[in-house]
Parts: C-alpha cells; structure tokens; sequence
C-alpha cells in the first residue's frame, strides 16, 4: 500500500519540528524559553468562559454551517466599528484561520493552479495549499531591506495564466511588516489588472507598533468582488485553543460555494462559538492593550538583536515575531545545538529556522524567526541566552 504523493509531498512544520529536541532538553532537567512558536502567554479574557458558562442550554447542538448567529453578528460590529460593511452573509465561521485558508485557497483554484505570496510566509501556507494541488509562488524579501515589497514589475513577472490570487499577512507572520496604505495600493492595481482573488490574512490586525496603522484590506474600494480577508481569534485574544476563525467577503458566488465546505464538515465548535461573540465584543482598549504589552516585547528582542554583531534585522512593525540573520552557516543546526548541547546555568531558548517560512530553497538557511510571546522578564532572560549561546557557539 503506498500513500499519496499529496501527503507524501507536505512539508513538517519548521515551528514543531524541533519540538523532540526541545522534550529530551526539558527531560534532562533544563528550562527552555520557548521562542518558536506563536503562542500568546496572554490572558484568554474572562468574558469568553463567562459567557460559555452563561449559555443556558441542556444539549450542545449542532450549530449552523455558516456559524453561530450572535458571532456573526459581532464579527459584523467589528468590522463596522472601523467603517468596513460585511453583511452577515458575508461571514463564515471557521476551525480558526487554518481552516479558512483552505476554504478559500480550494474555492479559488484548481489543482494546478497558483497563488503569489511574499516569502518569507507563514509555513502553513504551504500545508494548505499543496494538500489541495495549488502552487505557492513566492515574491521574495529580505532581511536586509526590512522585508518590504520589491517593485511592482517584480511581481507582475512572476504571474502567469495560472495565478489565481494573491495572499498576503498584515501585520505579517513571520517577518512582522506591516503593510503600507501604497503597498496595499499597488497589491490592489495588480489583483485588478490580472483579474486575481486578494486573500488578505488579517489575524494580526491592530497588532502595529510605533503609532502606525494596520489598513484592513476591506479599507480599499473597488476590490469587494475579489477580496477575502481572513480573521481569527487565535492571536488578538490569545484564544488560539478556542479553534474560531473566519472568511469575510463580497462576493456572493464565493460566499455561496465557501458554505457548501463549510456545510460538508457540518459545524464549527458551537460553545466556542459562544465565547468568541464575546471577545469580538471587548472594547477597543482591549487592542490598545494588547498591543502595548507586544511592543514593549518588540523593543527587548529588537534592542538585544541589534547589539549583537553580524546579526542582521530591521525593527519589526506589528504581530509579534521578528525573523533574523544570524551569524551563523545553518540556522537549523544551531537550533538543534541550542536544545541538544548548549545551556547557560540550566537554560536554553528554542527558536524556529526560518528556511522553512521560504517558498525559494536555499532561503533563509542563516535566519531564524523569534516569537516574542514571553513575559517582559523572560523575554529579556531568553534574548541574553540567545546573545550569549551565539558567542559560544562561533568560539
Ligand atoms: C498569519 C497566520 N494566519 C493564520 C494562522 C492560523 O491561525 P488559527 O488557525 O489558529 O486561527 C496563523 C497562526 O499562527 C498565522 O500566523
């Protein structure tokens, strides 16, 4: 018996992969500062299990395809607090933002069928597209010019008659770029004039340091009938548990056939659900917060970073990870080393080799991508390991 290619051909998860290193390490009695993964330390806020706890029912039913009425409708009111209008059709509830990508990416293409995406990019883009046949074609950015997108002309020649869409983060995972409003301009005049889908993964949004503002791409007009934007409570709420996500747009046709997936795997959690409508609720203060408590983060990693020779990084703008050039020949190996080998005073970091969030190969084999979802101490605490285990390492 012989396993599809499909499955064969997925990649590991460069986030996880590490993660029997990081077990043995913790097994032999050392502390490890978890770096690589992008998971909130935050408070899940108490309104969520409060109003699971106040949901007066005797049977946990089924809920719709399309996803609890009272989440849609405060997806709906989050969306329209900022001026953006989706009508509750628009909105689909989904198993978090994973599973509205693959939603989208299979009602947008065929097998065969290609989507442009900046790299480096969130490594599960890989895994929801080659489970379903479609081809990511990276636009390539690099450390040294702050991950901004290249030139227009760049982009365009990399379509063909098969690109179907362009995906994008913003706040961008990994590389913590926020997209200006001309950037997302001219994403928007190339999808218009090469007839593309925009899937617009905005997971991160009001996740921008520094005063900057993180444009929805649902800001844009003349673009409602191509445009997806992506949503998830996994990140703003720390609720990456809780499973919800969703896919908002305009366009009917889409929305029609997104709900024929949504209705062949039944239902989304019906009590997270619950909770969710609360955290969609919480007043803009609670992003405010948020964002504070991140930026301050930002600036620990950023500073230790930038006082560590050869190590190339611009100032992350927004969600919460940086992805650095080392010093180093293979990020992965020193990765491993860091776990397997290296401790100071019973300590160690586990951080995520940035080849894997490439769609180019030989990318990114000297960078790593750092989560900064630690406590300011800790955070502080893991950045002087990193600065520290670096000078050993090259002795
Ligand atoms: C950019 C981006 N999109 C989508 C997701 C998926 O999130 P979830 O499925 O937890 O909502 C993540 C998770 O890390 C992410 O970073």
């Amino acid at each position: 018996m012989n396993l599809s290619k499909r499955v064969l051909n997925m990649q590991e998860s460069p986030v996880r992969k590490l993660v029997p290193y990081a077990l043995k390490a913790k097994k032999n009695g050392k502390k490890v500062y978890h770096l690589n993964i992008g998971q909130p330390d935050i408070e899940t806020p108490k309104e969520f299990m409060e109003a699971i706890n106040n949901y007066d029912t005797r049977i946990i039913q089924y809920s719709y395809s399309q996803g609890e009425p009272s989440l849609i409708e405060a997806i709906k009111d989050y969306y329209h607090r900022d001026n953006i209008y989706f009508d509750n059709e628009d909105i689909l509830i989904t198993n978090g933002g994973s599973e509205a990508l693959t939603f989208t990416t299979i009602a947008t293409c065929n097998p065969g069928d290609e989507i442009l995406i900046p790299e480096p990019f969130y490594t599960n883009y890989n895994g929801f597209t080659s489970e379903v046949n479609v081809n990511l074609v990276p636009i390539t950015t690099k450390a040294e010019d702050g991950f901004r997108l290249p030139k227009r002309k760049e982009i365009t020649k990399l379509i063909t008659k098969k690109t179907k869409a362009i995906l994008f983060s913003n706040p961008g995972n990994p590389t913590g770029v926020v997209l200006t409003k001309n950037e997302m301009d001219m994403l928007k005049e190339i999808a218009i004039e090469n007839d593309l889908f925009i899937i617009s993964d905005e997971v991160y949004r009001k996740m921008a340091f520094d005063g900057l503002k993180s444009y929805s791409m649902a800001e844009l007009d003349g673009i409602s009938d191509r445009l997806i934007v992506i949503d998830s409570v996994s990140k703003r709420f720390s609720a990456c548990g809780a499973r919800i996500g969703s896919i908002a747009s305009k366009n009917k046709e889409l929305t029609k056939n997104i709900l024929k997936l949504c209705q062949a795997r039944l239902c989304v959690a019906t009590l997270e659900q619950i909770g969710a409508a609360s955290l969609y609720k919480l007043p803009e203060s609670y992003s405010e917060e948020i964002k504070n408590t991140y930026e301050k983060r930002r600036d620990i990693v950023y500073q230790t970073l930038s006082d560590i020779p050869n190590v190339v990084c611009k100032k992350p703008q927004g969600a919460f990870y940086v992805v650095a050039k080392l010093p180093v020949e293979n990020a992965e190996d020193f990765c491993v080393w860091l776990l397997e080998t290296y401790n100071y005073n019973g300590e160690t970091i586990m951080l995520a080799p940035a080849e894997g969030f490439y769609g180019t190969k030989g990318l990114g084999k000297d960078e790593v991508r750092i989560a900064y979802v630690l406590n300011e101490e800790e955070m502080k605490r893991a950045m002087f390991i990193l600065r520290e285990a670096l000078n050993v390492y090259n002795q």
